[in-house]
């Protein structure tokens, strides 16, 4: 089963609470929460105040992305925020071993974040801290922006060094995920697929989510 991770990002903040229950309803077990800070991505949204707010109104598993800056200084807020899953970006960490092995102290799950300019080889030596990798298919910073289609082939490699390392991490991928794209995406090897603009961006959430979902699962 491959699974869609809607991006709070793209939820209409005066329905927010009828979109959550919708894509509950849907079966939707994944919340993708995407943090900027202004400084690693030229955009800001929101922190883990507003997530601590969302925890008790639902169940799905929170999947933080932190566009941010040496994101240690705030991992214990997003642990206590009751995110599950938090992903930090490789070129935002000076130390990347440690940010990682912190993120699991704190009982969160760790994810490794590559922009679409990064190599895999970033992640030669962190694999097996990690319990996700997110591969951008955008430059990370606003939703609704175009696929870059050589995140496609970086799928299809990190599929395959998950196979040599003999590693179960989640594959994720971020940025320009459309009904239109997510079987192949899939196929690539994309486990976990984010969609912003193509699910909380559309009018009628539920059918756009069952879309995608579909599409993902084809
Ligand atoms: C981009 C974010 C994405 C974004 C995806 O910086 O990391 O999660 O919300 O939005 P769409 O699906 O519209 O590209
Ligand atoms: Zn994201």
């Amino acid at each position: 089963m491959n699974y869609i991770a809607p991006s709070f990002l793209s939820a209409d903040i005066w329905q927010v609470a009828q979109q959550i229950s919708t894509l509950e309803q849907e079966g939707c077990r994944y919340l993708h929460l995407d943090v900027m800070d202004g400084t690693f991505v030229p955009n800001i949204s929101f922190g883990p105040g507003w997530i601590k707010g969302l925890r008790p109104h639902t169940e799905m598993i929170f999947d933080a992305h932190l566009m941010v800056e040496e994101p240690d200084r705030f991992l214990p807020a997003f642990a206590e925020a009751g995110c599950q899953i938090c992903t930090i970006h490789a070129e935002a960490c000076r130390h990347l071993d440690r940010s990682l092995r912190l993120i699991r102290e704190l009982g969160m799950q760790p994810g490794v974040a590559l922009n679409p300019a990064t190599p895999l080889s970033a992640i030669e030596y962190v694999h097996d801290l990690v319990d996700l990798v997110l591969i951008m298919s955008v430059n990370p910073g606003f939703g609704g922006q175009k696929f870059i289609p050589q995140a496609q082939q970086k799928l299809k490699q990190l599929w395959d060094l998950r196979e040599m390392w003999g590693k179960d991490f989640l594959i994720e991928v971020d940025g320009g995920v459309t009904a239109g794209n997510a079987t192949e995406l899939a196929h690539a090897g994309a486990d976990l697929l984010v969609a912003g603009s193509a699910v909380l961006g559309k009018a009628d959430i539920a059918a756009a989510y069952r879309e995608v979902h579909a599409a993902a699962n084809a």
